[in-house]
């Protein structure tokens, strides 16, 4: 389990409970070297890299005779480094990077299931992608050179119509700031901000997930026709000659009726689907099978040595008895609960771990192992 009474040096030296109740949601907060002596944990030519895959989502926005413009990845070619006026935004990146992972999960105060992936860009001098808001939390890392934000709690925000993407049509900043490699600003939802690189810049986004209730209510009802039992056949023994033929029959509507409000939503419905949509892996993400095929034997041999971690990609939730992992859901004993939730919560288990894990448990991970999911740990020596 997490401390969370420490104060952090990367939320300025508040403790998160702290952050979660001065400023989650509420006001913006500009923490100087929330990560000192801060250095790219990717090269330029690396982001470019993830950029020309069709498994990683990118964009390219660029500002001309004041026209915005968007592509979206990937990318065979880009525009050259040396060209002004252009923004590479690469989302994702932890799914590809141990290291680009690490950083996010520092941010693991915050649910997982509200953490949703870090961003990065590349812009050059005068490079952004114009004043606007989004709909989500956001930390903004500074990772290379520096870039000016210009922010503002305006109550307006309509948008330029016609555009490839959102531009606020009335920026009214109030305060403004020149990031350094290291700082960071935390923007609550809707905050209109404006970030201009000055000189060659990488700025780190760390986004978060607040699934609209449309999108819910949609997803649940799509869930829930999967597992609606209702048996029987619509039948009208006392039918009645009818002299207008067209007209459905209050018989027949309150019969109807009275079936279909015998679907019942119950709360381990709703767990089941929100473990599930939430661990759903996005459209582009795609696992690696693992390229030894191991006999259960070997692979628990090994994962007893070494232990195992969770892959890059996979997301892991449980709630109760409920454990859920890539868009499947399952329900475990308490024995195997304590060792799942473990797994989930810390992304690896260690050797003393598996060796008191149960042989379903050790059975689970060698399918997730053979899929891609989950990942033996190498040996330390
Ligand atoms: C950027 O990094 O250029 C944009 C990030 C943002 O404004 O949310
Ligand atoms: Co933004």
């Amino acid at each position: 389990m997490k401390k969370l009474s420490n104060k952090l040096p990367l939320l300025g030296g508040l403790t998160p409970d702290q952050f979660l109740n001065e400023y989650w949601h509420k006001k913006p907060l500009l923490i100087r070297q929330a990560m000192p002596d801060f250095t790219p944990l990717l090269s330029v030519e690396e982001l470019f890299d993830l950029a020309r895959r069709d498994d990683v989502e990118s964009r390219l926005i660029s500002f001309f005779k004041q026209h915005w413009e968007m592509k979206n990845g990937p990318f065979d070619q880009l525009p050259v480094k040396e060209k002004k006026d252009w923004t590479l935004l690469v989302q994702g990146v932890n799914l590809h990077h141990r290291q680009a992972d690490a950083l996010l999960r520092q941010f693991s105060f915050i649910p997982d299931a509200r953490l949703d992936d870090l961003m990065i860009s590349y812009a050059k001098d005068g490079g952004g992608v114009g004043p606007h808001f989004d709909s989500y939390d956001v930390f903004l890392l500074q990772a290379h050179g520096q870039r000016r934000w210009k922010i503002g709690a305006q109550k307006d925000l309509s948008i330029v119509e016609g555009m490839p993407l959102k531009i606020l049509r009335n920026f009214q900043p109030e305060q403004e700031f020149v990031l350094e490699p290291g700082d960071m600003l935390y923007l609550p939802p809707h905050y209109a901000h404006d970030g201009i690189a000055i000189g060659d810049c990488m700025t780190y986004s760390v986004g978060f997930r607040a699934p609209s209730f449309q999108e819910l209510g949609e997803a649940f009802l799509h869930f829930m026709s999967d597992s609606i039992d209702l048996p029987g056949r619509y039948a009208d023994p006392d039918l009645k000659a009818s002299p207008r033929p067209a007209e459905i029959s209050t018989e027949m509507l309150d019969t109807i009726a009275e079936q279909l409000a015998k679907i019942k939503f119950t709360k381990d419905d709703m767990t089941i689907f929100l473990g599930e949509h939430l661990t759903e892996p996005k459209s582009n993400v795609f696992f690696t099978s693992s390229p030894k095929t191991l006999t259960l034997k070997r692979f628990t041999q090994s994962a007893q040595k070494n232990g195992v971690s969770l892959s890059l990609k996979t997301q892991m939730l449980y709630k109760g008895k409920h454990v859920f992992i890539n868009g499947e859901s399952f329900a475990v004993g308490k024995e195997d609960k304590l060792s799942l939730s473990k797994l989930a919560n810390q992304r690896y288990l260690d050797a003393a771990d598996m060796n008191s894990a149960s042989t379903d448990a050790l059975e689970a991970f060698c399918m997730w192992y053979e899929d891609g999911w989950l990942e033996l740990n190498e040996s330390k020596s």
